[in-house]
């Protein structure tokens, strides 16, 4: 059983690290913010309660293209400020972390809520600027419109959200390794995360990965 938590803010690359954590530890992956980006669509299309949303969550809601708009990242971070949404989405996570075999889940307070037992924390953050411009690469690397100033105060706006909240507010654990990654690139930091959570599980490198599964990721 190995459950690795990985955390941090917008555009931190914590769902690049997560996803490659995953492959490279053959563990199913749950990137949670699909979670509340699809409940935030969903309740803001239907003009529907968040919390009566949340409560009726299905998995299929997850395979929906537009989960990945910048819009929906807007909404996700509103219902995520709800507790009631919170409580409504725990279960899933917490059947999710309960692989056998274990998993890998990515989001804002797997360290500190779903998974406070996880084997090994990861925090990983970098500065808004850094942040803003990773995100804004990505956009326009996908065909999508996308302009600097608006990424870096939609970043800001959702940080500020997301830490100020009173229920499971973005925070690193206590235990969790906070790595900034503004001056790492993707491999780097995959590097010092994997050797991170080897070292947590008392493996080596050469050690045989223990069990296999699927990926819920963007
Ligand atoms: O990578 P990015 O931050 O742009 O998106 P995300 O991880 O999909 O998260 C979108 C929003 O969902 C965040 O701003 C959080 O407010 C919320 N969220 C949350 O509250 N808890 C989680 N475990 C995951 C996401």
């Amino acid at each position: 059983m190995t459950l690795i938590a990985v955390d941090g803010p917008a555009a931190s690359g914590k769902g690049t690290v997560a996803t490659r954590l995953a492959r490279w530890f053959q563990l199913p992956h749950l990137d949670t913010g699909l979670l509340y980006r699809a409940v935030g669509i969903r309740a803001q299309a239907d003009c529907a309660d968040a919390v009566d949303v949340a409560s009726a969550f299905q998995l299929e809601w997850l395979e929906d293209d537009a989960l990945r708009s910048d819009a929906a990242a807007q909404a996700a971070s509103k219902v995520g400020a709800i507790p009631a949404v919170r409580a409504a989405l725990l279960h899933v996570q917490r059947t999710f972390a309960a692989t056998p075999g274990g998993a890998v889940l990515d989001g804002r307070d797997i360290g500190t809520v779903i998974a406070p037992a996880a084997d090994a924390k990861l925090f990983i953050d970098a500065t808004v600027d850094v942040r803003a411009a990773r995100r804004h690469a990505d956009l326009i690397g996908r065909g999508l419109a996308s302009r600097f100033e608006q990424v870096l105060a939609d970043l800001g706006e959702r940080d500020a959200r997301d830490r100020a909240r009173t229920t499971a507010p973005l925070t690193p654990a206590r235990d969790a390794l906070v790595l900034d990654t503004s001056r790492l690139d993707v491999d780097q930091v995959f590097g010092v995360a994997r050797a991170f959570v080897l070292a947590k599980l008392g493996r080596a490198e050469q050690d045989l990965p223990l069990a296999g599964g699927a990926s819920i990721s963007r």
